[in-house]
């Protein structure tokens, strides 16, 4: 059998096509900021596994898959898993048995067959942890609720502290040493940060059992599974200063403990209206001075009038986030907001290292009404692909 399947023939016959008449192709994503910073996407099960998958909380047909695939495959770089690495997907029960690993493994290797950058989303999160996890041993049977608990937080009989360290420990050991060497960065403690007021930490149930070294712990068992590992924090709503302040206050606090805090994830779920790029400007130099790598992670720009105000990234409260229709001229002002935050990444270049987006394109968006993203629901270009693929080019003119 030939080496070459006909697709990769018809591109190489493209390629001369192309060489011959002068013509060069236009840039791709990943090669327009290979020399500043990887390019991601967020992928979910569908294009994990090129297939419907029913557990996806998007409705694609195979057809559509297929292009979602190739799209990511052309463009992008650097992966995370949307959601099929969160503890509810992964290990819905408890114990060694307890682990649902195929979905995982597909993406995983979905990411080494494209040499692709794979990031491991996530290991403790407030959100998406079945109820077993927080659970006390031997409760009452009438209080034993088997719901998976998505939107909703356990409130029957506790764990002990040194139950749930275990239960997390073992939780990390498992799916960290599961993917060592091919999973090179992990999100290992996303969203632990308050909202409101003066609270350093969000009341979580992890913060209630456990007590505020709960992240701690997370990263030492994390970085005992996998010593390579690049190790994250994780959260959104970084835009705003006072949240920015306790971000920064709790990472020193780790960093003077010797906890192995190694990047900074700040998710850049945004809008058209805002930040400013000076505000954005600010943020990442304020980040800067905890001297470590910033990721963006989880990049998009709701378009819909309802999601102007506020960066939050509940997928609880969206719905009200993408009401209202969309904002007027809203291809144009993506594509402005687009263009002022990658300047801004560029400007940022020695300590932004990764650049996420979340999800491939509007059409299986968790904010699609907000058509937040480069690409429509049918993968074709919209105005702000091309704008920012513009600002690389223009620094690159300017060199
Ligand atoms: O697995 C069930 C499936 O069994 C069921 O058939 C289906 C029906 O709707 O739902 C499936 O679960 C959904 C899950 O995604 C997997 O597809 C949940 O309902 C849905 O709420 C969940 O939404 C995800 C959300 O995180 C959960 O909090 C979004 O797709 C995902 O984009 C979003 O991502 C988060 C990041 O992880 C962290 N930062 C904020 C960001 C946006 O909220």
């Amino acid at each position: 059998m030939s080496r070459f399947s006909t697709s990769s023939a018809t591109a190489l016959t493209i390629v001369l096509l192309a060489a011959q008449s002068g013509y060069s192709l236009p840039p791709t994503l990943k090669d327009a900021y290979k020399d500043d910073f990887l390019v991601g996407v967020a992928i979910n099960r569908d294009i994990a596994m090129d297939t419907v998958a029913p557990a996806d909380n998007v409705s694609r047909t195979q057809g559509r898959v297929d292009k979602d695939v190739a799209l990511v495959k052309e463009q992008f770089n650097q992966i995370s898993p949307e959601n099929d690495l969160k503890w509810s997907l992964i290990q819905p029960r408890p114990g060694p048995d307890g682990y649902d690993f195929a979905p995982a493994d597909a993406y995983v290797n979905f990411g080494v067959a494209n040499h692709m950058y794979i990031v491991g989303h996530n290991l403790v999160w407030h959100s998406q942890v079945p109820d077993w996890v927080f659970r006390g041993t031997n409760p009452p049977p009438a209080q034993i609720t088997p719901s998976m608990g998505f939107r909703r937080e356990y409130s029957g009989p506790r764990a002990s502290r040194e139950e749930l360290l275990q239960r997390m420990h073992d939780h990390i050991a498992t799916v960290v040493g599961r993917y060592k060497g091919k999973i090179q960065v992990w999100d290992v403690v996303n969203e632990a940060l308050s909202d409101n007021g003066t609270n350093l930490l969000r009341n979580s149930l992890w913060l209630q059992i456990i007590g505020p070294d709960f992240i701690a712990k997370a990263f030492e068992y994390a970085h005992e599974a996998d010593p390579d590992a690049i190790l994250r924090y994780n959260d959104y709503g970084l835009e705003n200063p006072v949240k920015r302040r306790k971000l920064i206050a709790l990472i020193k606090s780790l960093q003077a403990q010797g906890v192995p805090v190694m990047a900074i994830g700040t998710q850049t779920h945004v809008n058209v209206s805002s930040p400013t790029p000076e505000q954005e400007d600010q943020e990442l130099t304020d980040l800067e001075t905890l001297g470590l790598p910033i990721h963006v992670t989880e990049l998009d720009v709701n378009g819909a009038q309802g999601g102007q105000r506020g960066f939050g990234a509940d997928v609880a409260s969206n719905g009200a986030t993408t009401q209202g229709g969309l904002v007027s001229d809203a291809d144009q002002r993506l594509a402005a907001q687009y263009a002022n935050l990658f300047k801004v990444f560029l400007k940022h270049h020695n300590y932004v290292k990764v650049v996420t987006f979340w999800g491939v394109n509007d059409g299986v968006s968790w904010r699609q009404r907000g058509h937040p993203l480069l690409f429509d629901g049918n993968d074709q270009p919209k105005p702000a692909f091309a704008a920012v693929i513009n600002v690389a080019t223009e620094k690159s003119d300017s060199k």
